[in-house]
């Protein structure tokens, strides 16, 4: 059922992308991030916005965004169709688009107008760290393809001394009750705390089965007591970004996530 819904609103983006060519100039204007519909007709309204440097005043005539040149204020515009967000998820948040009751993670991207934006996966509500968020369905369903072998890399703080042959389980796969055991692993161990009993770990996996990292390390008796995804394919989580903010991704960063797949 979980997996049957995220796929299903891929796909519906997947579509929407192709199809797009000419769009209307205050669409072009709320997804570069000029501000909401209603601004953005006030501002055209105003004369504030010139296509090849003829001022226009209608929010509906056509724009080809690849030929071109729309300048707001003088200041020329670059067009994304797609919008690409890094969240550091803080714990007690949902990786859900909405919720009646909840906070989700699209609660925390306060001023972000782009519409159709949705979480890359899920992170557990107690999980924090990375999170990408977008609106472009073709690199969503790349990244969280099973075919693709994405690597997450997580810190955990697990319950009791992680031991070599738990390490070996974990790099080698271990049963996690599904059909196979999981798939090849790197795990590090980072340190153990003698008094609290308590191992700190690093673990990269090349899937994302529910609640994976979780279940890994209850199959070898050492639960997790804290989790945090630091890494998604060759997206790092940024040090400088505080649990509970955002940042747009860099044209790098979107562009090598691109290259992968
Ligand atoms: N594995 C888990 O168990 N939880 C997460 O949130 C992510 C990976």
């Amino acid at each position: 059922m979980f997996k049957m819904g995220v796929y299903a609103s891929i796909f519906s983006f997947i579509g929407k992308e192709k199809q797009m060519k000419q769009i209307r100039l205050d669409r072009y204007l709320t997804d570069t991030g000029v501000g909401t519909r209603s601004e953005v007709k006030n501002i055209i309204r105003k004369g504030q916005i010139t296509v090849n440097n003829v001022t226009v005043k209608k929010p509906d005539i056509k724009i080809d965004p690849n030929t071109d040149v729309v300048s707001y204020l003088g200041k020329e515009l670059v067009y994304s169709e797609f919008h690409y967000y890094m969240l550091h998820k803080p714990a007690g948040v949902l990786s859900v688009t909405e919720d009646k009751k909840q906070e989700t993670v699209l609660d925390l991207l306060k001023g972000v107008s782009a519409k159709n934006l949705f979480p890359v996966g899920r992170l557990d509500k107690d999980t924090e760290g990375l999170l990408l968020i977008t609106d472009d369905g073709t690199l969503a369903h790349n990244l969280l393809s099973p075919k693709k072998h994405v690597d997450k890399t997580y810190y955990l703080i697990a319950d009791g001394k992680v031991e070599d042959e738990d390490m070996k389980l974990l790099c080698e796969g271990v049963d996690i009750g599904e059909e196979k055991k999981t798939l090849p692993a790197e795990a590090v161990l980072k340190s153990y705390d003698m008094v609290n009993n308590r191992s700190e770990l690093l673990l990269t996996i090349r899937e994302g089965k529910f609640h994976q990292i979780k279940r890994m390390m209850e199959a070898v008796g050492k639960p997790v007591l804290y989790l945090k995804r630091l890494s998604m394919g060759s997206l790092v989580l940024d040090e400088k970004l505080e649990k509970g903010c955002f940042r747009e991704l860099t044209i790098e960063e979107v562009s090598k996530l691109k290259e992968f797949n």
